[in-house]
This record gives structure tokens, C-alpha cells and sequence, in this order.
């Protein structure tokens, strides 16, 4: 386990590109691994989780290879193998629950296993779902957690109310429904990313959105018949997400991030930070698919600001970093309606606020979410702040220690690598210090 030391700094930002979306990427590991011939790939993230999906999926009988910075997928055209072992998906969530869904229908048995993070995330929520359309589940962790033992049967459609606004839920019944036989409907309580749709829609797989409920005509045992496609992964938003924040709450210093994903559905954390007094613009320049672009900011004095309701689940990731923000503004910022922060790597409504104390901050926690009373004064904590194996707390804690009177420790930033491993070498880019 490995700590670093943070640095405040004078001034920081510039330019840069970041690494591809960790979203995106897994399901493009899984839809490749679906079709049938090979996938070229620009852009796959080449963190623990985008590897982790993308063994499991080798273990199913897909081949994949890096030259250079493409990755070649030879997908199995649908004719999964059943791995020899159990498969572990290490820290991803998004690579465990999709997974799921995909390998409910399918004739085989397969465990999955993962981290000790990921041992502790709910798994029942999948489950439910599976098992109304037929499928064998068996969670043989303490309380409704893996390991995760699936016997493929026979699935039928389902039309399913989400009891909670999880993308990751939404995705593995669509991904189980085309393995189902007749029609499945998911409805979302409120809108969640919609990168397993727009995939679906690229690969020529049948998908009808309608507002809030999501539609596929299953195809029965065998599946579609999907065909391998070259695609580009666009710059993760959340890993830019970081810098963002980071350039917004230093008056007059100005970022610019290219090739990033500019997905609605992901972004509403630049609008959260126009609120807050930051200049923000965006340029798309690719349109079709997934919209990738460029985004330009330019910091200012933030004023505090409240978040809730439908725009949660667009910056569910970017939750901790906001608090960030609140503790950098004027005044108090408020977010509400983040019930689901409390499973995800870590507590991150505890662990956030936690932190956010160990600085001077003044924070409530709700069961919801927290508010946070913007401090002038950051003190650096004495003791390292722990990560709690959760690559976003230890990122947003970086950012925060950049403005704090003295260096902080971080322990256990090893996670870090999860979704972004050259956050460290990006954040000496713009002017950071870290050893
Ligand atoms: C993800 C969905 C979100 C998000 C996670 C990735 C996905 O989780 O927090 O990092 O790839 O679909 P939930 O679906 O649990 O909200």
C-alpha cells in the first residue's frame, strides 16, 4: 500500500487529455466480446477496471491484444465458453453487474469474485431483477454480496420499475433481455447514463427508447447476432472531472481538456459549477455515438450552491468532488437525494465528510447526502486521510489538498489506478507536486 504527500501550489493548470471512460470501455469489452469478428478500439482505458472486464471476458473465450494504443477485440460471435475458474473482476462494479446480466442466459455456470470493496457492494439489486426473468442466482457473500454464482437458464422478457436510479441495474437487465425470449422494459425513476444504449444503437442492436423506459426484443438463447465495429472511447468526463474542479476554484486559472466525453448524462457537473461562478464552454466535435469534445475553464471566486433531484445521477461520480468545491466557495452547498453514495467503492457521504473535518470544514451529514460550509482556511490534517480503497475519495481529497497551508498525506492511493493511472503524472502536468 502506497501513500503520497501533497502539495499546496500557487498557480496550476494548462492542457491535457485524459485517459478513456471507464464506463464505456467495459461495455465495449463486453459487446466486442459479444460479436463476432474483431474490434478495433482507440482510447480503452487501460486501468484495473477496463482490464479486469476485459480479462473476464477473455476468460470467456474472447481474445484480445494492445499495438500501441488500439486494442483488438476478437469477439465470439456469441458462443461464450465457460471459464475453468471463478472470474474476478477486481474493484469494478460496473464490469460485475453487467456482467451479470449477460451471462444469465447463457448455458454455463460461472463465479464471480472480486476486492474487498467490491466483496461489500449490494449485489441483491441485480439479482431481483435476473431472477424475475428466470435465471439461477446464488449470492453466497454475508449479506446479498459476492461471490456470485449464476446457472445460465432459459430467460423470459420482464418489464421492470427500478427501485433506484442505477445504470449499472438498467444495463444488466438490457443486456439479459437480449438473451430473453419476447420483450424487455426497464423504466428508470430518473434518467442514468445511457452509454449501453447509444452502444447498442452503434452495434445495429434493436433498442427503443421511450423518456424513461428502455425497450429490447430478446433473440432467445443464441442472442443477437452482432457484428464487430471499430470504435473510439472518448476521454473519461469523470477522470476530467478532477482538473476541472481543481482550475474552477482558482480565480483566473484556466484549463483546457480534449477528446473528453461530453455525454449529457455524465456532465452536469459543469453545470453545477457555472452556479458556482466558474466559466465553463464546451465544443463537440463528434456528434455520432457517444459526443466526445473539448472543454475550457477558467476559474473564479465559487459561490456555494444546492444539488438534487434528476441532475444526481449525471455527477453521481463527481458527488465527492462537489463537496470539494462547497469547501472552497463562499457560503453552503447542499446535496441531497445521493442515498446511493453510501455503496459505492466506500461510504462516500461518511468517508467525504470525514475528510472534509480532517481539513476544518465544517460539514452535516444527512442520510441523503451533506451540506458543507465553504471554509477560507484549509488546514492540512495531521494524520494521512485514508482512502478506503476508493480511487475517487483519494483523487477529490488531491484536489482538495492543493489548496490546503501545508502538505497532506494520502494513504493507500493504489486505487487510484482503478480508473485513472496516470492521475499522478497529470497532476505534476499542470502544475501539482506529489511524491
Ligand atoms: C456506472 C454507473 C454508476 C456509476 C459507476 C459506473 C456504469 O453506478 O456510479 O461508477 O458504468 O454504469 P450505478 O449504476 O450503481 O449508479
Amino acid at each position: 500500500m502506497h501513500s503520497k504527500t501533497v502539495h499546496p501550489v500557487s498557480t496550476f493548470g494548462g492542457e491535457l487529455c485524459v485517459p478513456g471512460d471507464k464506463s464505456v470501455s467495459q461495455r465495449i469489452a463486453m459487446l466486442a466480446a459479444l460479436a463476432k469478428g474483431t474490434s478495433v478500439i482507440k482510447g480503452f482505458l487501460t486501468g484495473e477496471d477496463a482490464m479486469s472486464t476485459l480479462h473476464a471476458m477473455c476468460a470467456l473465450g474472447a481474445s484480445s491484444k494492445f499495438e500501441g494504443d488500439v486494442l483488438k477485440i476478437t469477439g465470439t460471435g456469441g458462443k461464450f465458453k465457460e471459464p475453468a475458474n471463478p472470474l474476478d473482476l477486481g474493484n469494478s462494479g460496473t464490469g460485475t453487474r453487467l456482467l451479470a446480466g449477460l451471462l444469465a442466459g447463457q448455458k454455463m455456470t460461472v463465479t464471480m469474485i472480486g476486492d474487498e470493496s467490491l466483496s461489500r457492494r449490494p449485489m441483491g439489486r441485480i439479482k431481483d431483477p435476473l431472477e424475475k426473468m428466470g435465471a439461477k442466482i446464488e449470492l453466497t457473500g454475508e449479506k446479498g454480496t459476492l461471490p456470485m454464482t449464476i446457472s445460465g437458464t432459459p430467460l423470459r422478457g420482464i418489464r421492470y420499475e427500478l427501485p433506484m436510479a442505477s445504470a449499472q441495474v438498467k444495463s444488466c437487465v438490457l443486456l439479459a433481455g437480449l438473451f430473453a425470449e419476447g420483450k424487455t422494459t426497464v423504466v428508470e425513476p430518473r434518467p442514468t447514463r445511457d452509454h449501453t444504449e447509444k452502444l447498442f444503437q452503434t452495434l445495429e442492436i434493436p433498442i427503443d427508447v421511450n423518456g424513461l423506459e428502455i425497450s429490447v426484443q430478446g433473440f432467445g438463447p443464441l442472442g443477437p447476432q452482432v457484428d464487430a465495429r471499430d470504435i473510439t472511447v472518448p476521454g473519461d468526463f469523470s477522470s476530467a472531472a478532477f482538473w476541472i474542479a481543481a482550475v474552477a476554484a482558482r480565480p483566473g486559472a484556466e484549463l483546457i481538456v480534449r477528446g473528453v466525453g461530453l455525454n449529457p448524462r455524465r456532465t452536469a457537473l459543469l453545470d453545477v459549477l457555472k452556479r458556482m461562478g466558474a466559466q465553463i464552454k464546451t465544443e463537440l466535435i463528434e456528434k455520432e455515438g457517444d459526443p466526445i469534445g473539448t472543454i475550457y475553464v477558467r476559474g473564479a471566486p465559487l459561490r456555494g450552491t444546492a444539488v438534487g433531484g434528476d441532475e444526481i445521477p449525471n455527477l453521481i461520480d463527481e458527488l465527492p468532488l462537489v463537496a470539494v468545491l462547497g469547501a472552497l466557495a463562499q457560503g453552503k452547498t447542499v446535496i441531497r437525494d445521493a442515498a446511493e453514495l453510501r455503496v459505492k467503492e466506500s461510504d462516500r457521504i461518511a468517508v467525504t465528510a470525514g475528510h472534509l473535518r480532517a481539513f476544518g470544514v465544517e460539514v452535516e451529514e444527512h442520510a441523503d447526502g451533506m451540506t458543507v460550509h465553504g471554509s477560507a482556511k484549509l488546514t492540512a490534517p495531521q494524520e494521512p486521510l485514508a482512502s478506503h480503497g476508493d480511487h475517487r475519495i483519494a483523487m477529490s481529497m488531491a484536489v482538495l489538498s492543493l489548496f490546503a497551508d501545508g502538505p497532506v498525506r494520502l494513504g493507500d492511493v493504489d486505487c487510484v489506478a482503478t480508473s485513472y493511472p496516470e492521475f499522478w503524472k497529470h497532476l505534476e502536468k499542470l502544475g501539482g507536486k506529489s511524491e
